[in-house]
């Protein structure tokens, strides 16, 4: 574990959750994390996520809790808000209390739509998320929810998203997905949640580190909604948060807060007021153009090497390998890289024949590496592992590889 007071402390008194800590500690910094949803957070958000604010309750919003002694709850909560507002210029609301992108999304959708009411989302086959209204997830469940997909080359086709919206004509449209590497077209999107009637609600958990920076298109300003985690690309602390139209903040409000949740996790909140602070710094932008090019670089790299990537490339910071010609399978790919240190995951792919837990696709994502400081050098040594490891080579051969890199470019 890290030498910060915190762990010597930890070590002392609960040696046994201090080792099993020491032991995650150990994971990240002797393996390369390319899952697209992870990234590593700076020691000042995790200080802030571990401060003495965890203990306080404080249901509500500021200057409007159910519990007293909020003052600093409050002054925490309004810094987030304002920075968040400032880091993606053009929201009119922020709501940074949400637990998870999950919870986001569900307190956006009952705000928009109402119980049982119709949403159309990407299906999470097509690269959509759970939370888009998959009959597994509580958003299938409780609204009346439709899906479209991607085209044969895997991008989204605006004619199918126009046809299934007219056919469904929803109360919510969903944009974003978890596998998606193009940029999403949002007016277009706007234009047909418009024709429609319906909200548009952006889910940016993915990209909005790339967005807040300004290196992809953004729907702030587009969407009515817009949700997003905290802890991808954004570099902040796991959460979720949700800026709004203000004619849609107050029914947003209600609906995370007491709808959805119960007190804010403070301490959260604390770590997404800093991690914003440093996003809103000059090397975040720097930062996040090289995450985009380290992206653009690894895909190049992969097809130079004769995989496939689907859609032929990538916009953000995801690509996604389609391994039907190589005929191997996600699932075991994924436990290879994991054996030669690279944490990667298996992932479907559009049309995927192979089940969610075998797939035939891998996901790769480059921002916790260019977290670590990785540029076109060591983006090309990773393609190389992979393409050996799908090809089946043995990974204990690149282990010494990846420990080199791991050791020249250690965890924030
Ligand atoms: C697009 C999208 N939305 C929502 C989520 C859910 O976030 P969480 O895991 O915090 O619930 C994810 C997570 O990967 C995601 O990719």
């Amino acid at each position: 574990m890290s030498n910060d007071p915190h762990s010597s402390l930890l070590r002392q008194q609960d040696a046994e959750v201090a080792a099993w800590l020491h032991r995650e500690d150990k994971r990240q910094s002797t393996t390369l994390t390319l899952i697209a949803s992870e990234n590593h957070c700076s020691s000042a958000v995790r200080a802030a996520c571990s401060s003495r604010i965890t203990d306080k309750y404080a249901e509500g919003y500021p200057n409007r809790r159910y519990y007293g002694g909020c003052e600093v709850a409050d002054g925490l909560e309004e810094l987030a808000r304002q920075r968040a507002m400032q880091l993606f210029a053009g929201a009119e609301e922020a709501n940074v209390q949400p637990h998870s992108g999950t919870t986001a999304n569900l307190a956006a959708l009952v705000a928009l739509a109402g119980s049982g009411g119709r949403i159309v989302g990407m299906a999470l086959k097509a690269g959509g998320h759970l939370s888009h209204g998959h009959s597994k997830s509580h958003t299938g469940m409780l609204f009346d929810a439709r899906q479209y997909g991607v085209d044969g080359s895997g991008r989204i086709d605006l004619d199918e998203v126009r046809r299934v919206a007219r056919e469904h004509q929803p109360k919510v449209l969903i944009a974003g997905g978890s596998s998606y590497a193009r940029n999403i077209d949002y007016r277009a999107f706007a234009e047909i949640a418009r024709e429609v009637g319906a909200f548009l609600m952006a889910d940016i958990a993915h990209p909005a580190g790339l967005m807040a920076a300004g290196v992809v298109p953004s729907p702030i300003g587009i969407a009515d909604v817009v949700t997003m985690t905290t802890h991808k690309t954004l570099r902040g602390p796991r959460g979720g948060m949700i800026l709004a139209r203000k004619d849609c903040a107050k029914l947003i409000n209600s609906s995370v807060f007491p709808g959805a949740q119960g007190g804010p996790l403070v301490q959260q909140i604390a770590g997404k007021a800093v991690a914003f602070g440093e996003a809103l710094r000059p090397e975040f932008r720097a930062y996040q153009e090289r995450v985009k090019d380290n992206a653009a670089w690894l895909a190049e790299c992969l097809a130079g090497q004769g995989l496939d990537i689907v859609t032929g490339g990538t916009d953000n910071h995801i690509v996604l390998v389609d391994l039907r010609r190589v005929d191997v399978t996600g699932a075991a790919v994924e436990e290879r890289a994991l054996a030669a240190g690279l944490s990667v995951n298996k992932n479907a792919i559009p049309g995927d024949p192979r089940p969610p837990m075998v797939t035939s696709g891998l996901r790769l994502g480059t921002a916790a590496v260019t977290t670590r400081g990785f540029g076109k050098d060591e983006i090309a040594k990773v393609a190389e592992i992979i393409v050996g490891l799908v090809r089946g080579s043995d990974p204990e051969r690149f282990r010494p590889v990846v420990q080199g890199l791991c050791e020249r470019f250690p965890l924030p």
